[in-house]
């Protein structure tokens, strides 16, 4: 192992994303999101299929269900009114940087009021200044999936065009309020997404669109963000020539099940769905891949005559991303071991060990993403998720001993290393991501952890919303004071 070195500069931080860590989801006039009506489904860790599967007559039962029922994301670890402490623990962690997201339903109440609500302003401007207090820079995501329920009910999610519009004037008002306390900002979370769970990322509920294939619907809704991406990175740049906007994707990596010429061009095939979005918000506009893609299927994109102009004129400052596992592409999967994912499922890879959930650890796959990513885009690029979900245990002493989160760092840690120092990459920052646990996104469990802070709460909301840190938190601590240096578990 080569000795790891870092930029002075570095941006040493963790990640989190309101709709999985806030809880208050009805009140000081915050609206109603699709992630509060997510209900807990016990349909076994792998399946995120089964956990994405999603009807209005479920969207209609959530409007109305009591506080018996469990629907995990509407208690979060209740950040909301635990902020100051868990900034003051991110802070004692040596955080330089700290990725949250804003929750469009806080800042209007429902989209298509005229003016914000000013009490979830006022959240995050205190967000914003404890975050001050400690020198740590706020890094924030416009949307992390959690689509107003409004935009689901009376449109169509993003497949309407209206929600264009709708988050312009949302972007604006983040941007007119907190442009003085933010300089980097993200516009989606994993854009590339809508394929895998249109329900997050689109507000697209299928049983909504007997009109057309739904994946018509999927392209069209992409293309709506797309358009809305791109105009608020102009937006943001010309309100603030200073501030830094990027795009965030989900750094899926698939390697050929084997050297035969049809695992090749599947795997081939695969990457590039991932990047084509990408695509767009580095290059300004559409591959020609994607658009014979659409072609091929028959499918009708509405386009308007500006939009092109729009994504021309909205491209991104910096690549971010999510790294977490890769698996394995064949042309013909008959009779191999699948492996579950990052919300995808991918052939199972006999030379990488497994987290509890099934996701494959491969830190050589982070340092062979970020070197694609750079030949790709040459733009600079920034980890804002990398983490391991575990079940962690509070043993006798009251303590977490999670040795198997700081070897899963320190792999990864090295790889960044060695990709910026042997490969040439030019790399922002590091975000952890759950740096204190939180609600899963794809099971909704409180059991899947990921924190160096442990929060005591389980899947059902009972416990004492303590805070405890893990050994992992004088882990990080330590790999951020020596600049990452010291990657040496003791
Ligand atoms: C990313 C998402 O894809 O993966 C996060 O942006 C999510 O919201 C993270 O939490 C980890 O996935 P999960 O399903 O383990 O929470």
């Amino acid at each position: 192992m080569s000795k790891t070195t870092f930029p002075e500069n570095f941006m040493w931080g963790g990640a989190t994303a309101a709709n999985q860590c806030e809880g208050a989801w009805n009140i000081d006039g915050k609206g109603m999101t699709i992630e509060d009506c997510l209900p807990y489904r016990e349909v076994g860790v792998a399946d995120f299929t089964k956990q994405f599967a999603y009807s209005t007559e479920e969207l209609e039962k959530a409007l109305i269900a009591g506080p018996e029922e469990n629907y995990p994301k509407r208690r979060g670890i209740d950040h909301y009114h635990h902020y100051k402490e868990d900034i003051r623990l991110f802070a004692e962690m040596g955080f330089k940087i700290y990725r949250m997201s804003i929750c469009w339903s806080r800042i209007y109440t429902n989209p298509e009021d005229p003016t914000p609500n000013e009490k979830g302003i006022e959240f995050y401007e205190n967000v914003f200044k404890e975050l001050k207090k400690y020198d740590i820079e706020p890094l924030v995501t416009l949307s992390h999936y959690d689509p107003p329920i409004e935009l689901i009910t009376k449109y169509r999610g993003w497949y309407s065009r209206e929600a264009i519009d709708l988050f312009d004037k949302y972007a604006k008002t983040c941007f007119e309020r907190f442009g003085k306390y933010v300089k980097y900002w993200l516009t989606f979370n994993e854009v590339d997404a809508m394929l895998r769970h249109p329900v997050t990322s689109g507000g697209l509920i299928e049983d909504r669109f007997t009109d057309m294939p739904f994946e018509q619907a999927i392209y069209q809704a992409m293309h709506h963000q797309m358009i809305a991406s791109a105009k608020a990175v102009k937006m943001c740049k010309e309100m603030y020539p200073e501030a830094q906007i990027g795009c965030m994707m989900t750094k899926l990596c698939f390697y050929p099940f084997t050297c035969k010429p049809e695992d090749n061009l599947a795997t081939q095939q695969r990457m590039r769905s991932i990047y084509r979005y990408v695509d767009i918000q580095v290059f300004g506009e559409y591959p020609k891949y994607l658009l014979k893609e659409i072609e091929n299927k028959n499918f009708v994109l509405h386009q308007e005559p500006e939009d092109e102009k729009i994504l021309k004129e909205g491209t991104v400052d910096f690549v971010s991303f999510s790294y977490y596992m890769t698996s394995c592409m064949a042309a013909d999967t008959t009779g191999l071991d699948m492996a579950p994912g990052n919300t995808v499922n991918g052939v199972k890879n006999p030379y990488l060990a497994s987290s509890e959930w099934g996701w494959q650890t491969d830190p050589i796959g982070l340092r062979i993403s970020l070197v694609d990513l750079y030949d790709r885009y040459r733009k600079p690029l920034f980890i804002v998720e990398n983490g391991l979900g575990e079940k962690d245990v509070v043993s006798e002493d009251g303590k977490i001993h999670d040795d198997y989160r700081k070897e899963y760092l320190r792999d990864h840690v090295q790889a960044m290393s060695d990709a910026i120092n042997e490969d040439g990459v030019e790399l922002l920052g590091y975000t952890w991501w759950g740096c204190i646990d939180i609600i899963s996104e794809s099971t909704r469990q409180m059991s899947k952890r990921y924190g160096f802070i442990y929060v005591d709460v389980d899947d059902y909301g009972n416990g004492t919303y303590n805070r405890i840190k893990k050994d992992s938190f004088y882990y990080y601590k330590q790999v951020i004071e020596s600049n990452g240096e010291k990657i040496e578990i003791r």
